[in-house]
């Protein structure tokens, strides 16, 4: 008996190994691995037990086995990913989605950007031709001094549209929000360094930290409050120490979190007493649904250590790249970094934006945007329901463009985005959220595709393939 059990132990570790079944996949089920194996289920149960052991598979009450992360990536306290083997698995997970974005699936719902169409490209491209027609010089590398001063005012009366007073000389343009963080981790961290991240994450962010040679200790986000404080408490407490925090306040990704402003004020004053420095992403900040915008944590920082990013990649133009950051104390060691990373950002680029600030027009799209994505995101979050078996659950985000959908716990996402995209369907599983194989039963959707017919059958069919899914299993 004891052979038996380690043998189909072993082969399963090497299937494990070989990649058939990535870190928070499912496993085959006790009865479905004692039929593979023609053994009884005490057996096969005893298999599972004995790599459970090992931190090799995880058990999930009333739903299974999935596969853990590689040996090393966990620490007693939380979630600590590092080890180069889980730092390559990021890696390969990521590439898997970029590789989607490229491929020809025909309904795309796993990226993490509006659809090019609701985007006002006709009247950006006008204004790119009349802004290098009248002002020539953008064509040079630098913006001249006058423009630039514009510019900063510009900024600095929008985010005052938020209650974020920000002093002319702390705006840094940056090539997207990805090249701010980058910096601010590059200006805060070493390598082995720790830093506490939300849990499910955005898995560029962990792809960043990978890159960097940083741990991430994972805390945990919900889709009502955001990031728990309390976990982030204990943590700090009782954790490794922790270099800085990575929070998206406004519509986290994936849950769609929005972080009550009490909830920001007490992070901020948590922070203080553990002398946490907070990396602020409020890339999604612009797409409120609601009459306010919400208001940056930065807004309270009295302290300057409050590393405040944003872009406009999502508000504006994805491919314009124009990202940006407030770095307070710690800004002018980040504009030193940033003309040693990248030097400037495209001036035409720039004078576009200036120009949009200045004549409302920026607002203007924005409404239109804002108003689209929350209908869409109505539309979507009905048809989800209505498809998906019993048991799912889903909290409408008040901005943003990303649907968190918590499926039965005995989904398994991973693959259900296999049966999808043999139906030329995408989505984001949940495991690419966590190095833990915590969410492999939810699923992230974006809203921000238009609502069409294919949308609405592609939904009722993903619905249709879990419920499948669910009746294989039982
Ligand atoms: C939470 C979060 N941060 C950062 C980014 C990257 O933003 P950018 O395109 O401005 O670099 C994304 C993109 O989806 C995101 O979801």
């Amino acid at each position: 008996m004891e052979a038996i059990y380690q043998d189909i132990a072993c082969r399963l570790q090497a299937r494990i190994d070989a990649g058939e079944f990535p870190p928070g996949s499912r496993l085959p089920s006790v009865r479905q691995l004692a039929a593979q194996h023609q053994v009884n289920n005490l057996t096969a149960l005893a298999a599972y037990r004995w790599l459970e052991a090992r931190q090799r598979v995880v058990a999930r009450p009333r739903a299974g086995f999935f596969a853990a992360p590689p040996a090393g990536a966990d620490s007693p306290v939380a979630r600590v990913l590092p080890s180069p083997a889980a730092l390559v698995d990021v890696d390969n997970r990521m590439s898997r989605l970029v590789e989607l974005s490229a491929s020809d699936v025909a309904v795309q719902l796993h990226m993490a950007e509006a659809h090019h169409s609701l985007y006002p490209a006709m009247e950006l491209a006008r204004r790119l031709q009349q802004t290098l027609l009248q002002r020539p010089e953008l064509i040079g590398a630098h913006l001249p001094a006058a423009q630039s001063d514009r510019l900063h005012g510009l900024m600095r009366r929008l985010a005052a549209g938020w209650q974020l007073e920000l002093p002319a000389d702390q705006i840094l343009f940056c090539n997207g929000i990805t090249e701010g963080i980058g910096l601010a981790l590059r200006h805060l961290t070493r390598p082995g360094d720790t830093v506490a991240v939300e849990t499910p994450v955005y898995f560029g962010l962990l792809q960043t930290l990978a890159a960097l040679g940083l741990k991430a200790l994972e805390i945990p986000c919900t889709p009502d409050a955001g990031l728990s404080l309390e976990a982030l408490e204990f943590a700090l407490r009782h954790g490794p120490p922790v270099r800085c925090l990575v929070t998206v306040p406004h519509f986290q990704n994936p849950t769609g979190a929005l972080m009550p402003d009490d909830n920001k004020k007490r992070l901020l004053a948590l922070a203080r007493r553990h002398g946490l420095t907070i990396i602020e992403d409020d890339v999604f900040g612009e797409l409120y649904f609601g009459t306010r915008r919400p208001t940056p944590l930065k807004a309270w920082d009295r302290d300057g250590d409050v590393i405040y990013c944003a872009s406009f990649t999502k508000s504006l133009a994805p491919s314009f790249r124009l990202g940006w950051l407030s770095g307070g104390r710690h800004h002018a060691a980040l504009e030193r970094l940033r003309a040693s990373n990248s030097l400037v950002s495209s001036t035409l680029l720039l004078g576009v934006l200036s120009d949009l600030l200045a004549s409302g027009d920026y607002v203007r799209f924005g409404n239109q945007l804002r108003a689209r994505l929350a209908g869409q995101m109505e539309t979507v979050a009905d048809a989800v329901l209505a498809a998906f078996p019993a048991g799912t659950r889903l909290r409408r985000p008040r901005g943003g463009l990303l649907l968190w959908v918590e499926g039965p716990e005995e989904l398994d996402s991973a693959r259900l985005l296999q049966a999808a995209l043999a139906e030329s369907i995408s989505f984001a599983p949940g495991m690419l959220f966590s190095a833990e194989p915590r969410f492999g039963h939810c699923l992230r959707l974006n809203f921000g595709q238009p609502w069409d017919a294919a949308q609405q059958a592609a939904i009722v069919r993903l619905g249709r393939l879990a419920a499948e899914q669910l009746e294989t299993q039982r």
